[in-house]
């Protein structure tokens, strides 16, 4: 049994280069259960720090580990398998496709499931397919997108999008959630009902780590706090104590201005 306080996501010293761009210069940090904020300046690392997770990129050093197993250079499916998801900072909904097909699919496809894959196993597939369909309008129904259901999802808000990205991804039943700027680009009032989700969703038991370049919103809501800066972690501690601190305030002032 993993006893309560043993991190869920322990990342160790993981590297990243782009040709001749450092992204991760060996960046270390564990998440516990809970919220959990990751903030730091524009080219911090943050997005490229998921991507590295979450095996939509491989680690040119270092490890990741999730609930004690080396899930280092596995494929996103695999990840996804082992209950680690993760929303983009530009959302990768299929935008030709409605809300209701674009939900039905989630879990197949955060898993890297084809259709024809799915439909090859036979038997399973039409209860499959009414399943999916059913939790479908229940996420919708969850996050609040019913009414858009039938809309394609090219045609939805900034925040409409982000919330079926949060109703995508938790679709597929994770115990953690990499949410990287799910506040980007969103109205003050679907903002405050993202994060009204991600409460309640935390209180359910859903962890989370949370990219965020609003402080405030950081403060309010993230136990712990990471700062990133040029690929590494800076800090981590509660959120009051990264605000002030001098290191800090410091890497924001140096970097680009926020
Ligand atoms: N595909 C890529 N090719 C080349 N360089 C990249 C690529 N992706 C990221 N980088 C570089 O890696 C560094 C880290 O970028 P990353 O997107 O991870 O930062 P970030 O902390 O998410 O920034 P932001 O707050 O602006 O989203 C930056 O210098 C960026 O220019
Ligand atoms: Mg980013």
């Amino acid at each position: 049994m993993v006893a309560v306080s043993d991190p869920i996501l322990e990342v160790d010293g993981v590297e990243k280069y782009f040709g001749g761009i450092t992204a991760l210069d060996g960046a270390s940090f564990d998440v516990e259960s809970g919220i959990t904020g990751l903030i730091g300046p524009n080219g911090a690392g943050k997005s490229t720090m998921f991507d590295c997770i979450t095996g939509f990129r491989d680690p040119d050093g270092g490890s990741v580990w999730f609930r004690g197993e080396d899930v280092t250079g596995d494929s996103p499916s695999a990840v996804a398998n082992r209950g680690v998801v993760r929303t983009f900072q530009i959302p990768h909904e299929l935008p030709e496709m409605t809300v209701r097909e674009n939900l039905a699919l989630a879990p197949r496809d955060q898993r890297g499931e084809s259709l024809v894959a799915s439909w090859a196993r036979g038997d399973g597939y039409y209860e499959d397919e009414q399943r999916a369909q059913r939790r479908a309008v229940e996420a919708a129904e969850r996050f609040e997108i019913s009414h858009v259901l039938d809309t394609p999802a090219g045609e939805l808000s900034g925040g409409q999008r982000k919330l079926l990205e949060l109703a995508r991804a938790l679709l597929t039943e994770p115990d953690l959630v990499l949410l990287d700027e799910p506040l980007a680009g969103v109205n003050p009032t679907l903002e405050e009902r993202i994060l009204d989700h991600i409460q309640t969703l935390a209180a359910e038991g859903y962890s989370f780590l949370f990219i965020e370049h609003d402080i405030d919103v950081i403060m309010e809501h993230c136990q712990e706090v990471i700062v990133m800066h040029q690929g590494r972690v800076l800090m981590r501690g509660e959120p009051e104590a990264v605000r002030t601190d001098d290191r800090v305030v410091d890497a924001y002032l140096g970097g680009d201005a926020e």
